[in-house]
Parts: structure tokens; sequence; C-alpha cells
């Protein structure tokens, strides 16, 4: 049977992984990789769950199994994050935990097609490149909205509402909470007032992905579209991610939080929800949802792995500031200001492919086609080089 199946190319960032890893070139420089790293080029355990990991060996009685939903106290912590502290006692919200952000955005779009197997999903272009297949592949119909443009280096904000303006009561908005991901370009807060009125006008339904909660303007700032699509219209999913903001990548922690109209309403969509689960993979990974629980609940850790986040967002927004100044001093006559108004892990550097190439050829410097970079890449050791290396292609 396994004759019948054609070999798939390998994913594009791991292909440029190991290129860089091969390089003999002492000053190359990694920007394709999608994990947060330091200074030193590490990507560390928090010390904040090293504590709780330590904690949870000395405390843990039993591996028994959990039920589809995972671990209740981490769904309401999650949930409270997110939406807000009231949003625990709210029973039109109804949350389960998942294995990653991925596993929640899947769940997601399956239990949209339970509903309706010809739904529309409206996705930004570009998107994070694993939404379509994720989403795609699961059945939904996917249409693209105008985010974008790669010569302005800006958002296509009147593109994007015209588009959303076409579309049909009951198609489904997939919205990045913060820090967009490939672009790191976010709406405003005027922006996300305005796309709120259209979805509320038109009847669609927001469909939040926040993958980078904290890594933005901070962990409460970062909510602002959640929230407000929170207190205005009536249905809305949200999947989390606890892969950057706790670093648990590898633990696979997430969560899938759906509002309805109503009580009565969210237990349907609930049962449905964990029905899937128990049919797709039964249930999720405890230990990083059990570490991030910890965390959230004990003053103390709590107090200390916001310190690290914050650590994290503001080694990414300093990054961007040195780059943008070295690039201003080595090439002046090019504008590379875009950088700086960008959040999160990524942004397109705005140049192109055969630009892209020779960074790699002559420089030893790696990133993906698109020229999206991972702002993690830079260090103050590194920068001056890194603006010289894209002041030489230009
Ligand atoms: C926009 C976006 N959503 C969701 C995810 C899912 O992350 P994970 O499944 O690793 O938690 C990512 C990861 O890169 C992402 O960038």
């Amino acid at each position: 049977m396994f004759e019948t199946l054609e070999p798939k190319p390998g994913d594009a960032i791991l292909k440029l992984i190991g290129e860089h890893k091969e390089d003999p070139r002492a000053e190359k420089i990694d920007l394709g990789v999608g994990v947060y790293r330091d200074a030193e080029g590490n990507t560390p355990i928090l010390n904040s769950v090293k504590k709780a990991e330590h904690w949870l060996v000395g405390t843990q009685t039993s591996k028994a199994y959990l039920g589809s939903r995972g671990d209740i106290v981490f769904c309401d912590d999650v949930e409270k994050l997110v939406f807000g502290d009231d949003a625990a006692d709210d029973d039109r919200i109804s949350t389960v935990q998942s294995p990653g952000g991925s596993g929640a955005l899947r769940v997601g779009a399956e239990l949209i097609l339970r509903a309706n197997p010809d739904a529309v999903m409206w996705v930004s272009d570009p998107t994070w490149n694993n939404h379509i297949p994720l989403m795609g592949n699961a059945g939904l119909k996917l249409q693209p909205y105008p985010y974008y443009d790669g010569e302005k280096n800006s958002i296509r904000f009147d593109d994007m509402m015209e588009t959303l303006g076409t579309a049909n009561a009951g198609e489904i908005v997939l919205l990045h909470g913060c820090c967009h991901n490939p672009t790191g370009m976010d709406l405003s807060r005027d922006q996300w007032d305005l796309v709120t009125d259209l979805v509320e006008e038109r009847s669609l339904m927001p469909f939040i992905d926040i993958a980078y909660q904290g890594f933005a303007e901070g962990l409460e700032d970062d909510t602002y579209g959640v929230r407000l699509m929170y207190g205005r219209v009536p249905e809305m999913i949200v999947t989390q991610s606890c892969s950057k903001n706790f670093g648990l990548y590898r633990d696979r922690v997430g969560a899938l939080s759906f509002l309805s109209p109503d009580a009565d309403t969210a237990k349907v969509v609930d049962s449905q929800a964990l029905s899937l689960v128990r049919t797709i993979y039964s249930l999720p990974p405890d230990h990083g949802a059990a570490v991030v629980s910890h965390i959230l609940n004990d003053e103390e850790l709590r107090a200390e792995w916001l310190g690290e986040l914050a650590g994290m967002r503001k080694r990414l927004q300093s990054m961007r500031k040195l780059l943008v100044e070295e690039l201003k001093s080595v090439a002046p006559d090019h504008d590379f200001s875009h950088i700086a108004l960008t959040t999160g892990m990524f942004c397109y550097l705005g140049v192109t492919p055969e630009q892209v190439a020779a960074l790699k050829k002559d420089r030893g410097v790696y990133l993906v086609d698109s020229s999206r970079i991972n702002v993690c890449g830079i260090t103050e050791g590194n920068v001056r080089y890194l603006a010289e290396s894209i002041a030489s292609v230009l």
C-alpha cells in the first residue's frame, strides 16, 4: 500500500537550520529558526519553569489519565489570562487544554466543520505557514484577505476591510491576537475597533489565534483584540499557545476556548469539543500544563515568570532598534524603519529572494526566501556584521 505514496518535500526552515549547522564560517547567523533565543544563542528553560517542574516531580502522586479536557484548573487559568479574570465565572466560555496551539487550531477547525461542513474561513495574506494545512486539510474552505504590503512594509488595512466587507454572515475570520507571524505587524487598537465593528455588522465569527501573548506590549495589553471581541460578539473561538511565553515548546501546551451565545449552547459546544479530542488524541499531555498552572497560581513564581517574559520581550525590542540604527548607518539610502514598528519574534526584512540567496552564500546569513527573520538571531555581537551583510546585497 505504501508504494502509492509520493514523498513530501521537507520543511524549508528545517533545511535552512541544517545548512546553517553545516556552514563552517564562524560569523554565520541563523535568522530562520522558530524559537526564542537569548543573547548567547540558547533557548533556555525559564527559571520559573524549572522551579515548577521540581515542585511537580516532588508532589505529583499519580500519572493516571485525566479526562479529554486535560487539567480543569489549567483551563480556568489560561481562560483568565486571555479573557480577563471575570471569564472564569462566565458560563458562556468553555475551554479544553490542547497539545500546543497547533492542536487547538486543528480541533477548532474540526468543530467548525461539525457545525457547518461548508464553512469558509478568511485568513490573512500572508499568515503563519502552518495555518493553511492545519485548517485547510481539516476541510475548511480558506479565502485570503489582504494583510501586508511588501513594497510599503505596512498593513493593507483598507484592502483588508474592503475584502472582509464582502464576507457572508457566518463566515469565519482568522486573526492573530498579537505578534502577527510572519510580518510582525499588528493591528492598532483603532484598527481592532474597526474590524470588530465590521465583524458585528456582517455577523462574521472571529477566530483569534494568540501564540505570543506577552511578547508584543505586555501580557494584558496583548489581549486588546480578544477582550474587545469578547465584549461584543456572540460567538468566537480563541486558540492559545504556551510554547513561546513559557518556553515550553516540546512539552506541547495550549488551549482552545469557545465563546457561545448562552450557557446552554456552551454546554453543547463543550461536549462536541471533548468528543473530538477523544477521537483524535484522547487527552492532552499533562506535564507542561501542570507547570503553567502552578506558575500562574503561585505568587512568587508568577512574578518571576512575568519578569522572565518581560526580559524576552525587551530583548526583542532592543535588537530591533539596534538593527534599524545599524542599517541606518551602513545603508543610509534605504529605509528599514518598519522593523522597529514590528512586534514578537518575526518580521520581514524586506529584501528579495535573490538578496536572501546572496546573504546566505556570500555572508553566511540564513533566512527564509520570503525574508522573514527571527529577531532572536540578532545579538549585540553580530548586529554590525548583519547590517553590513544586508547593505552588501542591496
Ligand atoms: C501564529 C502561530 N499560531 C500557532 C502556533 C502554534 O504553536 P505551538 O503548536 O508550537 O504551540 C505558532 C507557532 O509558531 C504560531 O506562530
